[in-house]
């Protein structure tokens, strides 16, 4: 695998740089405290970090509103922090993305400010206005909690404008040239800070046309296939992730002739990997994976159990979304827009064996993981916090107070309770080797040393067990045999001829003989390599 494709058998580590760790005693998280838990990064097996928003932002969406594209919001520190991370990663041979948010900017940014206050400003037509709120009526409305429509009237300018996000987010107008270069300037900003790449945002909605849903319209691949050009000439090796929460057939194209996207995240196999752990079924995960197409070799798709937004249920049917929100949403707080904001450990009772099989699916298929911060503890979550604020609560660092997070009065306060930082945190896992941490440390470990799960496809064995998800992953010459009993109790699975043979069971290292049977113990799972 040449470096440049480093990507494709990585481990990526998503954090609030707000919630992570405060160096400077404000009680908010910063880039410093970032660094100084690179060791810990480092040893959980991390390849790479994913910073959420850090751009100067009035917060009406947690930093995916920018009003300055070309600083850091001070609350987090400044652009010479980020390099003293950037190369502080580095020199540990962990790479570090942002997010990168084309398709809207905050309506405090001053082309915003510009825009509405004057028809003839140059940056009127940076955003998309219009004199009626009857265009585009077949776009859907994405949060649909807070947002009506997606036209907003605005008093100052006498016009509409469009977002497709909070009404505080006017969506920037890709038709105008001039701001299809604004974000070009943006993107070789950060890179030439020495950025890894990005989380490219929001994708598919940057263009508008009428008739169309104005999603994944070819001028937005147009658009899209020139900034990848543009980063492939001048910085080979510094990747783009694609956010398009869509069906694998409409993400495909987002990779192009693996000419577009070096990676796409794969969100419906998301909410199936919960579907199948509470039907203890694997059948809805075995659908969707057949109906992902194959991918070009320079591309990857990102698998994750849970991120910063609610557990996202647009990619299921309306009666799948009915039966996710009664199976793993008892309670009206949990529910947000269409999806759960409540993250891995509670959701899956906390029940280590349920969190660790889900680790082993998300580490076996196809697809590069992303952690989201915490979760490799098993911290808990807070529904009563507004909007995804419940998931974005301070790292557990240990049982100090503030949970070790900060040394002042915290942003939020950190998790109380059964999944507090009293019971669970950082240092209480580190030290004790039979925890959650150490655990995916070693599923971290032994996935990022087998070239079998890099690739991105992914064949189904039949054994006759509805509940045990049976695949091969092969890559690179080599061939690895998954077992996940997703059931409660113990189950057989028949093995097919061409796999009885002598492998190696990665957890234990120890040789095991594939018969013509196997029993599993309940929620258990083998990776066996052939
Ligand atoms: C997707 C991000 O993940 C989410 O947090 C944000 O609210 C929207 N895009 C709008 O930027």
């Amino acid at each position: 695998m040449t470096d440049n494709l480093w990507y494709k058998n990585s481990v990526f580590y998503e954090l609030s740089v707000r919630a992570f760790k405060d160096s400077n005693g404000d009680g908010r998280g910063d880039l410093r405290g970032v660094t100084e838990k690179l060791d810990y990064l480092q040893t959980l097996g991390v390849d790479c970090i994913w910073l959420m928003p850090i751009y100067p932002s009035p917060l009406r969406d947690d930093g995916y509103d920018i009003a300055d594209y070309y600083s850091v919001d001070p609350a987090y520190g400044s652009l010479d922090d980020l390099k003293v991370l950037i190369e502080a990663a580095h020199q540990r041979n962990i790479r570090l993305i942002m997010d990168l948010v084309l398709n809207h900017t905050s309506d405090a940014h001053p082309w915003f400010q510009a825009a509405r206050s004057d028809k003839n400003s140059p940056y009127r037509d940076y955003y998309v206005w219009s004199d009626t709120d009857q265009k585009y009526t077949d776009a859907r409305i994405i949060f649909v909690d807070t947002e009506r429509s997606n036209w907003t009237w605005d008093e100052q300018a006498g016009q509409f404008f469009w977002h497709r996000f909070y009404s505080t987010q006017p969506d920037l107008n890709f038709a105008n040239p001039k701001v299809r270069e604004e974000m070009f300037n943006v993107a070789r900003f950060w890179l030439d800070l020495g950025i890894d790449g990005f989380r490219a945002d929001a994708v598919p909605y940057l263009f508008e046309r009428e008739g169309t849903n104005c999603e994944n319209l070819p001028e937005t691949h147009e658009y899209l296939k020139q900034l990848r050009a543009f980063m492939d000439e001048h910085y080979p090796g510094r990747i783009l992730l694609c956010e398009a929460n869509q069906w694998p057939e409409d993400v495909r194209p987002y990779f192009g002739d693996g000419d577009e996207f070096h990676m796409g995240f794969h969100f419906p196999i998301m909410p199936r990997i919960y579907m199948a752990l509470k039907k203890q079924r694997y059948e809805d995960m075995e659908k969707i994976m057949r109906r992902t197409p194959s991918i070009p070799e320079n591309c990857q798709w990102c698998t994750f159990l849970r991120n910063h937004d609610e557990l996202t249920l647009e990619m299921v049917t309306e009666e799948e979304r009915q039966w996710m929100w009664k199976e793993y949403a008892p309670e009206p707080r949990m529910k947000l827009n269409l999806g759960i904001r409540r993250r891995l450990a509670p959701l899956l009772d906390n029940d280590r064996r349920k969190i660790e099989l889900a680790n082993s699916l998300l580490f076996t298929l196809p697809g590069t993981p992303i952690i989201y911060y915490g979760d490799e503890i098993g911290m808990g979550d807070n529904i009563e916090l507004f909007d995804r604020n419940g998931v974005r609560t301070p790292m557990q660092w240990d049982d100090s107070p503030n949970a070790g997070f900060t040394d002042a009065t915290p942003f939020t306060e950190p998790i109380q309770g059964k999944l507090g930082y009293q019971n669970i945190n950082v240092a209480g896992q580190l030290n004790d080797p039979e925890s959650l941490f150490h655990a995916l440390k070693q599923m971290i470990s032994l996935r990022k040393s087998h070239a079998a799960f890099g690739g991105s496809d992914m064949q189904w064995i039949q054994t006759g067990n509805p509940h045990v998800a049976v695949y091969l992953r092969e890559y690179d010459g080599e061939r690895m045999l998954i077992f996940n009993n997703l059931g409660d109790s113990v189950q057989q699975v028949n093995i097919p001829t061409e796999y009885r043979q002598t492998g190696t069971e990665l957890f234990s290292s120890r040789s095991i003989t594939l018969g013509d049977a196997l029993e599993l113990e309940p929620y258990s799972y083998l990776w066996v390599q052939l």
